[in-house]
């Protein structure tokens, strides 16, 4: 059996997990990343892309944003759109403004960074079992290769996702979780096509929400809400080039690039927060410990924003044998959490079709649209959740 030790087992190589090692590795705290699936299939999924200036500043003090602050796409207001109706959110005068950067691109640079660190991730591992996390001296088994190994920690950063092992070891008369499941989920696609706007366009329309994103002035990543049990073999490009236009206000349908499209995939949403966010020696981050619907691109923001704290704790235990940053990690990124909450299943139920969802019901959706782009408050708070508190 191999037996390794370190200051921190880091469970999962999403952007969360990979961030935090790199982090601690900056002030001198060692750890190592455990991964389940390859390189290639880490490097390859496509999912979020807005980033919030706050967490341009971590990464950047983290040594990792040099490639997202040259390539990046600022953006300093958003549209919103309902039936013909479409109308821009500007961030100037609150200062504000979003990074349009793949979250594919940043879990590359974090990758290089550690590769570059020489503490790459164990990739490929299998069967990890965490134990005594509220011990001294928690542990991590698991196999590579067929060939059993443990891990030796002083702490266990849960960074697994929200299928991952790290929150079930947590004993259910402990953990408590919140949740909302929702009837509906998305389905998006990237394409080699100059994006319907400069900015991004969330839409709210009659046959249910779309979305107009990007990666690059010639690489369109656009959304369709679409049903749960959606099969992407019945959605053809055109097929979803013609949805999309058909939810877009008539002069922007126009600016439809119908090019052939390089991933579609189908996310469900939810909404769902886990706590406490320790147990002992273990610290649930990202989403491993919630999660939220997409609509309001606070996910992966949060994540690193998890990662920013949970290190500087740790980094305090090590440098300055200080534990009470660590005893107030989970309370106060509960809160930061659930603020987040708040804001992504808010608009997640202005912008969607609901089943069942009555004249009413569509009429409320409305004028909170209409309040939202007609009040100078309403825009105001808009844009401080959105850009980040
Ligand atoms: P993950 O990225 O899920 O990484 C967890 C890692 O742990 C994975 O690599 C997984 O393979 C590994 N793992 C799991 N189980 C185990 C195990 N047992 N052992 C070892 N390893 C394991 N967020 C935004 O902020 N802005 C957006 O615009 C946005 N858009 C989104 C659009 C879509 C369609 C989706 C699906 C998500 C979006 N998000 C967005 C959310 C964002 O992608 C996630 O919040 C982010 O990936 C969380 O990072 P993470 O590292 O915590 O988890
Ligand atoms: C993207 C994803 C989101 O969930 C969002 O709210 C905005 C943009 C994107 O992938 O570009």
């Amino acid at each position: 059996m191999g037996s390794l030790r370190t200051q921190v087992g880091i469970i999962g190589a999403g952007p969360s997990g990979l961030a935090l090692a790199q982090l601690l590795q900056l002030a001198g705290v060692d750890s190592v990343v455990l991964e389940r699936r390859s390189r290639d299939y880490v490097l390859g999924r496509v999912r979020a892309g807005v980033i919030e200036q706050g967490t341009v500043e971590i990464l950047r003090r983290a040594g990792v944003a040099r490639r997202l602050e040259r390539e990046g796409l600022i953006h300093h207001g958003v549209e919103i759109a309902a039936g013909e109706r479409c109308h821009r959110i500007d961030f100037t005068a609150q200062s504000g403004s979003v990074t349009v950067y793949g979250q594919t691109e940043l879990t590359k640079d974090l990758m290089d960074a550690r590769d570059a660190g020489g503490a790459p991730p164990v990739f490929e591992v299998d069967g990890v079992v965490l134990e005594d996390i509220d011990r001294e001296r928690p542990r991590l088994r698991y196999t590579r290769g067929g060939k059993a190994n443990v891990l030796e920690c002083d702490f266990i950063a849960g960074c697994d996702g929200f299928h991952g092992v790290s929150r079930k070891a947590i004993p259910a008369a402990v953990l408590k979780t919140h949740e909302r499941v929702y009837p509906f989920g998305w389905l998006g696609v990237l394409a080699e096509a100059p994006p319907v706007s400069s900015e991004l366009i969330y839409l709210s329309h009659e046959r249910g929400f779309a979305l107009c994103s990007m990666r690059s002035a010639t690489r369109s990543r656009c959304y369709l809400q679409c049903e749960l049990d959606t099969n992407i073999g019945d959605w053809s490009d055109e097929r979803f080039w013609d949805e999309l236009a058909s939810r877009l206000p008539a002069e922007l349908a126009g600016r439809v690039v119908r090019a052939p499209t390089i991933e579609k995939s189908v996310a469900p949403l939810r909404s769902f927060v886990a706590e406490p966010l320790r147990y002992g020696r273990l610290f649930l981050a990202g989403d491993a410990a919630h999660i939220v619907p997409p609509t309001g691109a606070k996910g992966l923001n949060l994540a690193i924003r998890d990662v920013d704290q949970l290190a500087a704790a740790l980094v305090a235990h090590y440098a300055e044998r200080r534990d009470d940053l660590l005893d107030a990690y989970s309370a106060s990124a509960l809160r930061r959490i659930w603020r987040a909450e708040r804001f992504s299943a808010w608009l997640t139920s202005v912008l969607h079709r609901y089943p069942g969802r009555t004249s009413f019901d569509r009429g409320m959706q409305l004028a909170e649209l209409d309040h939202l782009v007609s009040s100078a408050v309403a825009r105001a708070a808009f844009v401080e959740a959105y850009t980040g508190f």
